[in-house]
């Protein structure tokens, strides 16, 4: 008989305990604790039976006498994913994929499989949030061939009846939409509470180990940025993706938080279209706009890193004299500390009235820039749009300093390249000028 157990669990960082404690030693914060019942019972899935082990597998091996064979891996059908994925989808590997609520996600993944299933691979879509006609209509909408007799759609929220239909289809992918709607009744709680997401996503995760099928999760995010209760998962699964973009534009961003087979940080960027998500191979289709020619003052450029990728953003800015008693400045794409911060050194060190100035900067298409190199960028298009000097042909690649000073961007050769790639030669780095001062002398 299974034995239950009660544990405590961290809702913020998902850290687990016997006790109830008022705050939590791994994060810090207070009344975080939730508590909730879980099973000791042994999963079983189709034959297998993990608890009884090759007596070959506990004997420990030496390093050298271990053979590896690269992982064979499945392509998604968008290079994109694959990069992000580190090479396309390991066996067995377990993947998180997160983002705010209709972000694209489904869509995404919708996609990504029916890719694979025209391929000759049966993939298994789960969706607890959809009925089987919206995903048929979404299909519709989206496919650009006609889905495959591969293609398998359940909707149907119960964890442990889509366990053991994996087990008897043995699919070779497995996409599970939403994990926070998956439940069971071996657990107390509803739907997406703590205990049964963790449950839910245990069992996927021992099921794509066992039969050795991939598995993809959908999360959804919370306002703060957390995948939604569980930042647990993140901690179980073999990789951790997130989508980004916003309402307001099509633009969508992939990117790797963890990822146990292939290299973080890597992006991805897509863009949402009128039927399905469409893959970006070079982000400047989007990211500059098509008035480069013309040249207006108040547009620079920048070269941010993503990962491993370089590519060229264009930075917009526009100020005005103030008639206000607190000048308005506003920021999208960019950090707003960030901006107050550039605007103070613009003041003390190039000498430009920015306490008299409304400042607004936008980073087109929609991308969401942290990258300090971007700083210089930043202040150039601003003074661009204050001294009105048109500017839209140059590209700034350097942090800048609190007193003024440029200060070198990481992988600053791998930068310079890609601006020179796309023809642009009026490139200003922290090796050609050593201050703000003397990068704007530059282009008076
Ligand atoms: P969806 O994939 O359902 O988001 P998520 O699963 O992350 O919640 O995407 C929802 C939004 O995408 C919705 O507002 C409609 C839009 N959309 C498109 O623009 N084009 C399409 O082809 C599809 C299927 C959806
Ligand atoms: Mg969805």
């Amino acid at each position: 008989m299974a034995k239950s157990t009660t544990s405590f669990v961290c809702q913020e960082c998902g850290y687990d305990t016997v006790q109830y404690m008022g705050k939590c030693p791994e994060c810090g914060l207070w009344n975080t604790f939730k508590e909730f019942k879980t099973q000791n019972s042994k999963l079983k899935i189709g034959e297998s039976n993990t608890s009884v082990r090759h007596a070959s597998d506990i004997i420990p091996k030496t390093l050298d006498k271990i053979s590896y064979q690269a992982k064979d891996r499945q392509l998604t059908g968008f290079s994109e994913l694959d990069v992000v994925l580190g090479g396309g989808i390991v066996a067995g590997s377990v993947i998180l994929l997160a983002g705010d609520p209709g972000v694209g996600k489904s869509t995404l993944l919708l996609q990504a499989a029916l890719n694979i299933s025209d391929k000759g691979k049966t993939v298994l879509y789960v969706s607890a949030e959809e009925s089987l006609e919206q995903i048929k209509l979404r299909s519709l909408r989206i496919a650009k061939t006609k889905p495959t007799k591969n293609f398998l759609v359940l909707s149907i929220s119960d964890t442990d009846s889509v366990v053991s239909i994996i087990a008897q289809t043995k699919p070779d992918l497995v996409i599970i939409d939403s994990i926070q709607t998956m439940e069971s009744e071996n657990v107390a709680g509803l739907a997406g509470s703590m205990g049964q997401v963790r449950y839910s996503a245990a069992q996927f995760i021992k099921t794509a180990k066992t039969l050795k099928i991939p598995i993809i999760m959908i999360g959804h995010v919370t306002k703060d940025g957390m995948v939604a209760g569980p930042m647990v998962l993140s901690h179980m699964v073999d990789a951790v993706l997130f989508l980004e973009g916003d309402k307001f534009s099509a633009t969508r961003v992939l990117r790797s938080l963890k990822n146990r087979f292939g290299p973080v940080d890597e992006v991805g960027v897509f863009l949402m279209e009128e039927k399905g998500i469409e893959e970006i191979k070079s982000p400047e289709q989007i990211f500059l706009t098509k008035q480069q020619e013309e040249s207006l003052p108040g547009s620079v450029l920048i070269v941010t890193l993503e990962g491993s990728r370089a590519f060229l953003v264009e930075i917009q800015a526009l100020v005005n004299f103030t008639k206000m008693p607190m000048p308005r400045r506003v920021a999208s794409g960019i950090d707003s500390r960030r901006l107050e911060l550039l605007l103070a050194v613009l003041q003390k060190h190039a000498q430009i009235p920015t306490s008299g100035l409304d400042v607004f900067v936008n980073v087109a298409g929609g991308l969401k820039i942290q990258d300090p190199a971007s700083d210089l960028g930043i202040c150039l298009a601003i003074y661009s749009s204050f001294k009105n000097i048109p500017m839209s042909k140059t590209v700034g690649i350097a942090e800048v300093g609190l007193l003024g000073e440029l200060r070198a961007a990481p992988m600053l050769e791998k930068r310079i390249k890609e601006a020179r790639k796309l023809g642009f030669k009026d490139i200003i780095t922290s090796a050609n000028f050593k201050t703000l001062n003397q990068a704007f002398m530059s282009v008076k």
